[in-house]
């Protein structure tokens, strides 16, 4: 009589893993974008630069029923990016490898520190610390996704802008100067690699978020503000959510978001 091999066992396989960079307060973007893809069934590395702000943002999103991690990263240290794709990816990385279940499928880049004073108040240091976090730290995050995924012909990065990557604007010139230098990065990046699959999209937040930062910053601003007039985290993070679900056929490069109220 024929014996039969025992069947295999079928391993559950291992959902997609988002790596979302520049996560800080439970009420902010980051935090808020990786919380979306944790709810839409991806496992999340949370990166940002404080280590209990991101635990923290982890170990909620593990207690909603979600899977996530946290690791330290600065975004403008090019040893901490390379270590926190090294761990997103596998190290070393094979790029000739084929795309494997539970590979990462999505980095967003959220990092953003913010100058506001005169022209001639910018110091050389300050000038230069806004845009190695808004564009320095971009593109090292955008080039070690683009060296990790194009490679597999698939994949979404995702770049936050503001209102002052698309215009300068009195009292912004150090962040005006980083968002468009970030701005920039994502468009060369798009149409190198979009023919390779890979999607890059920059979303530009045109008004006030409503979060932590502001909040903490103008209290008294924040919370008089009419509803819906600054940007809700969760909406936000929902746009985010579906770029990144959209069809090949009909991608979106650059997205703005602004409150209903808002002037442009
Ligand atoms: N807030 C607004 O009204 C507004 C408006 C338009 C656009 N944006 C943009 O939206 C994004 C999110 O802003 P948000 O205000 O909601 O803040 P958020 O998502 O809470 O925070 C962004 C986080 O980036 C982190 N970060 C700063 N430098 C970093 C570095 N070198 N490496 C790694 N992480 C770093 C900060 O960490 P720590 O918390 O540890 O400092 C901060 O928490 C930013 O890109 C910002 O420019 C914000």
């Amino acid at each position: 009589m024929a014996t039969h091999p025992a069947k295999a066992k079928e391993l559950p396989m291992p959902p997609p893993l988002a790596l979302v960079v520049g996560v800080g307060a439970e009420r902010g973007l980051g935090a808020a974008v990786a919380r979306r893809f944790a709810a839409g069934g991806h496992r999340v590395l949370v990166a940002g630069r404080t280590a209990a702000k991101i635990a923290a943002v982890a170990q909620s999103i593990a207690q909603s029923g979600g899977m996530a991690e946290s690791h330290v990263a600065d975004a403008t240290d090019e040893g901490d990016v390379l270590r926190l794709f090294d761990r997103a990816f596998g190290n070393p990385p094979d790029p000739s490898a084929p795309s494997r279940d539970g590979d990462a499928d999505v980095v967003v880049f959220n990092a953003g520190t913010i100058q506001r004073s005169g022209l001639r108040d910018v110091s050389v240091a300050r000038f230069e610390e806004v845009w190695r976090v808004c564009c320095l730290g971009g593109f090292l995050v955008a080039r070690e996704a683009a060296r990790r995924l194009a490679p597999r012909g698939r994949g979404t990065v995702l770049l936050t802008g503001a209102s002052a990557s698309l215009r300068g604007k009195e009292n912004f010139a150090a962040f005006a100067a980083a968002k468009a230098g970030l701005r920039m990065v994502a468009q060369s990046m798009a149409r190198e690699f979009g023919p390779q699959g890979l999607h890059v999209a920059h979303v530009v937040i045109d008004g006030g978020i409503d979060g932590e930062r502001l909040h903490a910053a103008r209290p008294q601003a924040a919370g008089a503000h009419e509803a819906d007039t600054l940007l809700d985290i969760d909406a936000i993070a929902e746009a985010y959510w579906q770029i990144h679900r959209q069809h090949r056929s009909a991608w979106t490069q650059e997205m703005d978001l602004r409150p209903w109220k808002e002037s442009f």
